[in-house]
């Protein structure tokens, strides 16, 4: 099974502060990092080293060559990455004493996407097949049909949320993988059961909710599925839920368990926060079990 990872590719600014800088202030950075990021290329990099047959999918600019390299390092197939003339998305990430983030993203190459690229990516898809999207891309939409019209299986993480994502054919997605906030934007519900049986009031996908501290839980036909949190020392959450989502992607395609899939999944986030920055921080399955044991 092949997963297609259609997303956006960012050049993430990381600006170490004490706190979150507030209204008309100015507050002055103690390191700043310039690193490879963006949804799509970090669930591209997280399902690659889970051991996903992924297909990144993605458009930077002439300045995206950085982006497009990672994938060349982690020895994932970069072939369908496009350059555009458009500058490559960008993300201005502040991270505060306790590794929280506040993240700013302008999309530049991320928002270039059309028919075309779709149908051109997905020209070799076949029944079965998987595509994973999230909200940082133009026409998202669009892609869920084609994906469709092809019978894949579509796996949404409707990040960043916005009102669009209501316009959606949300009535297509197999399953959808938010944090609590989604799952309140979604049904404006805020408990975390609430959010379950609302999701399962509107929409038939299942359900994969993360809880921040409280774990994560997975509602799907089988039964509700919980986990509870790794406990580590926080360097920087960024990419925390895409690293999530590649991993528990794999882990349930690989035919693990819900429970199983759930704490594969955990470890790897931990992991993740563990470290500074995003796509490069995502640990390789190996390291994952080595965390397990
Ligand atoms: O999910 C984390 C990502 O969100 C960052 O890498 C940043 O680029 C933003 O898109």
């Amino acid at each position: 099974m092949k997963i297609y990872s259609i997303g956006s590719f960012n050049i993430d600014y990381f600006y170490s502060l004490p706190r979150f800088v507030g209204a008309g202030e100015t507050l002055s950075a103690s390191a700043l990092k310039v690193l490879p990021g963006g949804k799509g290329l970090n669930q591209s990099v997280a399902l690659h080293r889970a051991g996903a047959r992924v297909i990144p999918c993605g458009l930077v600019g002439r300045d995206g060559e950085m982006l497009i390299d990672v994938l060349k390092t982690v020895g994932a197939d970069a072939s369908r990455v496009k350059k555009t003339d458009l500058p490559s998305g960008h993300a201005i990430i502040q991270v505060d004493a306790a590794g929280q983030n506040s993240i700013i993203v302008y999309h530049g190459a991320n928002f270039a996407f059309d028919e075309a690229y779709f149908r051109e990516v997905l020209a070799d898809a076949e029944p079965g097949d998987a595509v994973v999207l999230q909200n940082e891309i133009n026409d998202v939409g669009l892609c869920i049909e084609i994906a469709k019209e092809k019978g894949m299986r579509v796996v949404l993480n409707p990040s960043p949320f916005d009102d669009g994502i209501f316009s959606l054919p949300l009535d297509k997605v197999d399953l959808f993988l938010c944090n609590e906030l989604e799952g309140a934007s979604l049904t404006g519900e805020t408990d975390p059961e609430a959010i379950l049986a609302a999701m399962a009031a509107k929409y038939p996908g299942d359900v994969l909710l993360t809880l921040g501290g409280s774990g994560s839980v997975y509602r799907c036909g089988s039964g509700v599925y919980r986990h509870g949190l790794f406990e580590v020392p926080v360097a920087d959450t960024t990419g925390a839920g895409d690293t999530f989502t590649g991993f528990f992607l794999f882990s349930l395609i690989a035919g693990e368990s819900p429970e199983a899939a759930l704490r594969t999944a955990s470890a790897a986030s931990a992991i993740v926060v563990s470290r500074m920055g995003a796509a490069l921080s995502i640990p390789t399955m190996d390291e994952v079990k080595e965390f397990l044991q």
